[in-house]
C-alpha cells in the first residue's frame, strides 16, 4: 500500500511538525503532550484524604505481636533494617548476596527462573527458596536471623512454574461473575505456589481499566468498579485465609499484594505506565474500588503503581501512599515497589530514590539495582534524609507481616507442609475447578439459527492456530514474561481446546480432524474456528486501536474459506480484551469470546458439544465483564459513561435459552487501517500516516518526499525505490555528501514506557556499501536542545553488506544521549556520510531484531 502514502501531500504535515518542534522547544504543551510527559509537575490536583473510605482493617491491637516487633527492631542495626526494604530479583542476587546484606525479601520476576530456565523444574524452584532463606537464618557472620520472604506473580495460578493449573486470566474471572468459585481459585493458587516455597503472591489484580487499548487490560475483572469491588476481598481472603482464623497465613497460604496503587487502569490513552488525569471523585470511586474489600479481608501488601496522577509518579506520591493508603484507609500492611518503579520518580534513578520512602513506600522492589539502592539509602538514614523513624514504621510494617505469618518459627521452605508437594501441581481436583472457571467464563455472542451445541456426533473439523496452542490460550505471564516462546511439553497438565474436543467428539463416536489451516481430508459437517491475539504482557501488548489484525494466520480468510465451502463454522476468539472484528463475526455462525482460558481447553468442549442425549452438557453463563467495542476507534466506553453506546454492552452473554440470530453488523472498523502505524513510522519504504519522510542535504536543505524517488537539492543525498519481496518495499539511500533520512511526527510521540522497558527501535535495513571509516548517527529529538544521538557507524559496519538484517538501537542510548522519549517530534534521524549505500525497508519500535547497537552507556 506503499502508494497511498507516496502520493499523500504532506505539506500540511511538515509545517505542523514544524510548528510543534518550536512549541515544544518553547515549553508550550498541549494537554496530551503534558500527559505523556511524566515529568511534567502536578498541575495542582489535590487529594484531601478526609474524602477517602475508611474500610476497617481486620486487625485488632495486638501487644504481643507489638512486642516481638519492638524487641527485634531494638536489637537491628541500621544496615540490617535498610535490607528490610529492599528487594532483590532472583535473576540479580544470589543466595549469598543475602547472607552478607541482609535483604529481607526476594522476587521472581515474569522473566526470572533459577538458573535462567523459563522451564526450571519445581525442584529447582524449592531448592532456590531454601538456600534463600537458609542465608536469610545464618547467623554465623553475626546477623540476626529474620525470614526472607518470596514473592512472585502467581497471576493466573502459579503460573510461572511447569505443570501447575492455569486458571482463565481475570478478564475472563470477571465474565464468570461468581466470587464464590474466585475464591477456590485463589486458594488452591495458594497451595500450588506453597509447594515450590514461596509465601507471598503479587496477586490480585484490581486495576479498573478504562481503556482497552492498554496492554494489561485482561490482568483487570472488569471495567466496572463495582464488580471488580466484589471481586477483591474474596480473592484477598482465597490467597491468605480469613483473618483472626487459624487458616490465616498457614502453610496452605500465602501473602497477597493488592496492586497496582492508583490509576494502573486509567492512564491517558492507555498508555502502560502513563498518567492518570482524572478527578480525586474518579480516582477514589472508579480505581480504588478494589482496594476497599481488599484492605478490609486482611491484604498484607499494596504494591505501588508505576502510572503517574496529574504527572506524579505514585511511587513518589505522598499524598496517595501515606495519607490516603495507610492514615485514612487503615492499611496496615507494607506497600511494596513496582519493578524499579521508584527509578521514574522525578530526582530518582534505580540506585538512589529516598523520596519513594518518605513518601511512604515501605520496600523497594529494586530488582537488578538492589545494590545501589542499599548503599544509597544506608547513606540518606545516616544523614537523616530519610527520617529513622520512617525508616522504623517501613521495617517494623514488615516485621508485622513475617510475625502473623509465624516464619520466624517454620522451618525452611522445603520442610514446611506443602513444600516439595509437587503432586499439587496441576491436580486433578484444582484442574476441574480451572475447567469449571473456564465454562462459566465463556461468552455467547452470536449462534446463528441455533447452531450450538453441536452434536459430538459428527464430523468436526478443528482449526485455527489458537485451536492446539496452550501459550495462546495461557496469554501472558505464563512461564515467561510475555507468555512467549514455550512448547508444547512445558504444559504436560493441560489441554488444548482441540484436545478437549478430541475426546469427547471420539468418545460419542464422532469424527474429530485438526487442520490448522483449514485443509482437511474429510469434508465435516460442521468447523471450530480458534484463533485470537498472540501472548504479551504489560505494554508490549498495548495497541493504538481495537482492530484486531487477523494477521499472517488470515483468520477472516479461514472462516470465509470453510463457509464458502458449505461448511458452518463456530468462531471461537481468544483474546486479552475485546476487540473489533465484525468482519469475522458476520462470517461465522456462532461466535465465542473464550478470553484467556489456561490449561483447561476441555471447559470450551463441556459447553459447545451436547451430552449423549442431544441436550447441552452446561448452558453458557459467562457475561460480559467489559464492554465489545461498535468499531475499532471505541476503546473508552465503559459501562454507566455518557454517550455509551457499546456493540454489545456490559453484561451481555447470551444463553441457549435466547435466540442467537444477529444481523449483519456493519464492516467499517471506523478507524483508516493503513493510518494506524502503533509504533511503525516506516513501512514498505514509506512513512506511516502522521509521519512525514525529510531529506535533508550537505548544505542543510530540507525537503518533504512524496515521491517514490527524490534527491536533494544540492544532489548530495539520493532515494529511489527498490523491489524486496514486494514490488517497491524500500527505499535505497545513496549518499555522496553527509545528509540525513529523517521521520517528524504530526502528534508527539511518547516512548517513555518502552524506553524503561528496554525496547529498542528497530531498522530493517540492507547495507550496501559504508565509506572506509563509517561515520554515521541515529538521532531522536523532542525539540532543540532535546536530542539524543548515538553513533551507529561501528554497528553498521559489522552488518552483513548486501543482506536485509534488523538492527536494534536502544531507545535508552536515545535518551541518555539528551532526547525526551516521552515527546519526540523527531523520532527518527539517520545522518551518513558520503560513500554509504543503504536500503531501508521498515523502522519500528519493537522487540524483535538481529543486532543490537551499543551506545556504551
Ligand atoms: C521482568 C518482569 C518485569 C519487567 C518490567 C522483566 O524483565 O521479568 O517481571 O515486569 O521486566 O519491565
Ligand atoms: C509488573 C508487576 C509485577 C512485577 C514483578 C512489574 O513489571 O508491573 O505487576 O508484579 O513486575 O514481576
Amino acid at each position: 500500500m506503499s502508494t497511498v502514502h507516496t502520493l499523500r501531500v504532506s505539506r500540511l504535515g511538515a509545517a505542523l511538525a514544524a510548528s510543534l518542534l518550536v512549541a515544544a522547544c518553547s515549553g508550550e504543551r498541549s494537554g496530551d503532550v503534558a500527559a505523556a510527559n511524566p515529568q511534567v509537575p502536578a498541575d495542582g490536583a489535590t487529594v484531601d484524604p478526609a474524602n477517602w473510605p475508611q474500610p476497617e482493617w481486620p486487625f485488632a491491637e495486638d501487644a504481643a505481636l507489638e512486642k516481638k516487633v519492638d524487641d527485634l527492631l531494638a536489637t537491628m542495626t541500621v544496615e540490617e533494617k535498610v535490607g528490610q526494604i529492599v528487594q532483590g530479583d532472583i535473576a540479580s542476587i544470589t543466595p549469598e548476596d543475602v547472607r552478607k546484606y541482609r535483604l529481607g525479601s526476594i522476587l521472581a520476576g515474569g522473566g526470572s527462573d533459577p538458573g535462567g530456565k523459563y522451564n526450571a523444574k519445581p525442584e529447582e524452584w524449592l531448592a532456590l527458596a531454601d538456600a534463600f532463606w537458609e542465608a536469610s537464618m545464618d547467623t554465623s557472620g553475626g546477623g540476626k536471623a529474620i525470614p526472607v520472604i518470596w514473592g512472585i506473580d502467581a497471576m493466573h495460578g502459579q503460573s510461572n512454574i511447569v505443570g501447575a493449573t492455569l486458571f482463565p486470566h481475570n478478564i475472563g474471572l470477571g465474565a464468570m461473575r461468581n466470587p464464590e468459585l474466585l475464591r477456590e481459585i485463589a486458594r488452591i493458587t495458594a497451595i500450588e505456589t506453597r509447594t515450590t516455597g514461596m509465601e507471598w503472591t503479587f496477586a490480585p489484580t484490581v486495576a479498573v481499566p478504562q481503556d482497552d487499548r492498554w496492554g494489561r487490560a485482561y490482568e483487570g475483572y472488569s471495567e466496572d468498579p463495582k464488580l471488580v469491588a466484589s471481586y477483591a476481598g474474596v480473592f484477598v481472603e482465597g490467597l491468605q485465609g480469613k483473618p483472626g482464623t487459624p487458616e490465616f497465613l498457614d502453610d496452605h497460604h500465602v501473602m497477597s499484594s493488592v496492586k497496582h496503587f492508583l490509576g494502573d487502569g486509567g492512564t491517558a490513552n492507555g498508555k502502560d505506565q502513563g498518567d492518570t488525569i482524572v478527578s480525586e471523585a474518579q480516582l477514589r470511586d472508579i480505581h480504588a474500588a478494589g482496594y476497599v474489600p481488599a484492605i478490609a479481608a486482611g491484604a498484607q501488601a499494596v504494591m505501588a503503581s508505576f502510572n503517574s496522577f496529574h504527572g506524579e509518579k505514585l511511587h513518589g506520591h505522598k499524598p496517595l501512599l501515606t495519607d490516603v493508603l495507610k492514615d485514612r484507609m487503615n492499611f496496615g500492611g507494607f506497600i511494596v515497589g513496582d519493578w524499579n518503579g521508584h527509578g521514574q520518580v522525578r530526582g530518582c534513578t534505580n540506585t538512589n530514590c529516598a523520596q519513594t520512602y518518605i513518601a511512604g513506600l515501605d520496600m523497594a522492589m529494586a530488582s537488578d539495582s538492589w545494590k545501589g539502592m542499599y548503599e544509597s539509602t544506608l547513606k540518606h538514614v545516616q544523614d537523616g534524609t530519610i527520617p529513622m523513624e520512617r525508616l522504623d514504621d517501613a521495617v517494623r510494617r514488615i516485621l508485622r507481616v513475617k510475625f502473623r505469618a509465624n516464619l520466624f518459627e517454620k522451618p525452611k521452605p522445603s520442610e514446611r507442609a506443602l513444600g516439595g508437594r509437587f503432586e499439587l501441581l496441576g491436580a486433578p481436583e484444582h484442574r476441574e475447578v480451572a475447567r469449571r472457571a473456564v465454562r462459566e467464563s465463556l461468552v455467547l455472542l452470536k449462534n446463528q439459527s441455533g447452531i450450538l451445541p453441536l452434536s459430538p456426533k459428527q464430523t468436526v473439523l478443528v482449526a485455527g492456530d489458537g485451536a492446539d496452542n496452550l501459550a495462546k490460550q495461557a496469554g501472558g505471564w505464563t512461564l515467561t514474561w510475555q507468555g512467549d516462546g514455550t512448547k508444547r511439553e512445558d504444559f504436560p497438565n493441560a489441554d488444548s481446546i482441540w484436545d478437549g474436543l478430541k475426546a469427547q467428539i471420539d468418545a460419542a463416536g464422532g469424527r474429530a480432524e485438526l487442520a490448522v489451516d483449514g485443509k482437511y481430508t474429510r469434508k465435516p459437517d460442521v468447523a471450530v474456528v480458534v484463533f485470537g491475539e498472540e501472548p504479551y504482557a504489560e505494554f508490549q501488548g498495548d495497541l493504538s486501536n481495537l482492530m484486531f489484525k487477523s494477521g499472517k494466520s488470515g483468520d477472516l480468510e479461514l472462516i470465509q474459506k470453510l463457509k464458502a465451502e458449505g461448511i458452518p463454522v463456530v468462531a471461537v476468539f481468544l483474546s486479552g480484551r475485546p476487540l473489533w472484528l465484525n468482519r469475522e463475526i458476520n462470517a461465522a455462525d456462532a461466535f465465542v469470546a473464550a478470553w484467556l482460558p489456561g490449561s483447561e481447553g476441555g471447559g470450551v468442549a463441556d459447553v459447545l458439544l451436547q451430552g449423549a442425549d442431544g441436550k447441552p452438557q452446561h448452558d453458557f453463563k459467562g457475561k460480559l465483564s467489559f464492554s465489545w467495542p461498535r468499531r475499532a476507534d471505541q476503546y473508552a466506553n465503559n459501562v454507566g459513561q455518557e454517550g455509551y453506546d457499546p456493540l454489545f454492552a456490559f453484561g451481555h452473554g447470551l444463553t441457549y435459552a435466547d435466540k442467537g440470530d444477529l444481523a449483519p453488523l456493519p464492516e467499517e472498523p471506523g478507524i483508516d487501517p493503513e493510518a494506524d502505524g502503533g509504533n511503525t513510522w516506516f513501512v514498505r519504504g514509506a512513512p506511516t500516516t502522521g509521519l512525514t519522510l525529510r531529506l535533508v542535504g550537505a548544505d542543510g536543505g530540507a525537503m518533504d518526499v512524496v515521491h517514490p524517488a527524490a534527491k536533494t537539492s544540492d544532489g548530495s543525498l539520493q532515494m529511489s525505490a527498490i523491489n524486496t519481496d514486494v514490488q517497491e518495499g524500500a527505499r535505497l539511500f545513496d549518499w555522496s555528501g553527509p545528509g540525513a533520512v529523517q521521520l517528524l511526527s504530526y502528534q508527539p510521540i511518547d516512548l517513555s514506557r518502552e524506553t524503561n522497558g528496554d525496547v529498542p527501535v528497530v531498522l530493517q535495513l540492507r547495507v550496501d556499501a559504508l565509506p572506509a571509516s563509517p561515520d554515521a548517527t541515529l538521532s531522536a529529538a523532542c525539540g532543540e536542545g532535546c536530542t539524543g544521538e548515538v553513533a551507529i557507524g561501528e554497528a553498521l559496519a559489522k552488518l552483513p553488506r548486501g543482506e536485509w538484517t534488523r538492527l536494534g538501537v536502544p531507545l535508552k542510548c536515545l535518551r541518555a544521549g539528551g532526547a525526551d522519549t516521552g515527546r519526540l517530534v523527531l523520532p527518527f534521524a539517520l545522518r551518513a556520510a558520503a560513500g554509504t549505500r543503504l536500503a531501508l525497508a521498515s523502522v519500528s519500535v519493537s522487540t524483535e531484531f538481529d543486532h543490537l547497537a551499543d551506545c556504551n552507556r
